[in-house]
């Protein structure tokens, strides 16, 4: 599976520490290998700031049949680009489950819509990096 990340989350451990934690992009892949290796499964995480190159990631998950973990981040809320490539994910038949690391419903209102998660499997949100354990769960679950 590919674990995508939007952007601003190669910042983690720097930025808003306070909602994100003190711990780093390179921590979540350890913690994500680890999950992965424990479920059985392959995960591959990435991360761009850039939203072409993120439907070109999802364009390669619906190619190669790989199921897709989505840090959309800021993207969530306004990207409709995004939004489309992620449709192809889930009418392909592979799961897509949308995650984040804070609760957007808890924060600031324009975080309260996601325009991708009526295209998504689900949404995992709000338990800091465990949403990312919990997503790989779901994969697990639902595939
Ligand atoms: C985020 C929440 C988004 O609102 C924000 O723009 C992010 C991170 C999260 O993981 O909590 O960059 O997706």
């Amino acid at each position: 599976m590919l674990v995508l990340n939007g952007p601003n989350l190669g910042r983690l451990g720097v930025r808003e520490p306070d909602v994100y934690g003190a711990l780093s992009l390179a921590d979540l892949r350890e913690q994500v290998a680890g999950w992965s290796d424990e479920l059985g499964v392959g995960a591959e995480v990435r991360q761009t700031d850039d939203e072409a190159e993120l439907v070109h990631w999802l364009y390669e998950a619906v190619d190669s049949g790989a199921h897709v973990v989505l840090n959309p981040a800021a993207f969530t809320h306004y990207s409709y680009s995004l939004r489309d490539a992620a449709a192809m994910v889930t009418k392909a038949g592979l799961v897509l489950v949308e995650v984040h690391i804070s609760n957007p419903m808890a924060r600031e209102e324009f975080r309260h819509t996601s325009v991708i998660g009526p295209v998504a499997t689900g949404t995992v949100a709000g338990f800091g990096f465990d949403s990312y354990r919990l997503a790989l769960l779901a994969v697990v679950a639902k595939a």
